[in-house]
């Protein structure tokens, strides 16, 4: 099926069956390749992008299930304008191999847009289905609070 969607603010018009997951939309059709495949199975969050600000996992939504503007990581921010999430994650060091980061950026956006000032066991709740095998998850958890901060005091 022929199909527009609005990736980062630009409408794209895709020629796919419906059935295609948006992951495989951002990556091979449009080549936003920042979003990344983990297990296909809604079980790791490194798809994880934004359809109306809200956090989803790329690899379970269908290219005709797509409802509103979808977000990527390469659209949260720009190299020169990083939004809060991405400068607290540089500003802590939070990526080690760096493959799980970008969707742990997205949800924690997401997270952080629902609820400014959230504490550790609403970050935990929040981030517990985005899986790091670094393990990286107290870094994560600081960026965040460094975050909610620097959101609060804009
Ligand atoms: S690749 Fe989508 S949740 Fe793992
Ligand atoms: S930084 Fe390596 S998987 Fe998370």
């Amino acid at each position: 099926m022929s199909t527009t969607v609005t990736i980062n603010g630009t409408a794209h018009r895709v020629d796919l069956p419906d059935d295609v997951p948006l992951l495989w939309v951002l990556r091979d059709e449009i080549g936003l390749t920042g979003t990344k495949f983990g297990c296909g199975v809604a079980a790791c969050g490194a798809c994880t992008v934004h359809i109306d600000g809200e956090a989803v996992r790329s690899c379970q939504v269908a290219l005709s299930d797509v409802w509103g503007e979808v977000t990527t990581i390469e659209g949260l921010g720009t190299p020169d304008a990083m939004s809060a999430v991405q400068q607290a994650w540089t500003d802590h060091q939070v990526a080690q191999c760096g493959y799980c980061q970008s969707g742990q950026i997205m949800q924690a956006a997401a997270l952080l847009a629902e609820n400014p000032a959230p504490n550790d066991a609403e970050i935990d709740a929040a981030m517990q289905g985005n899986l790091c095998r670094c393990g990286t998850y107290p870094r994560i958890r600081a960026a965040i609070h460094a975050a909610s901060a620097k959101l609060q005091e804009a």
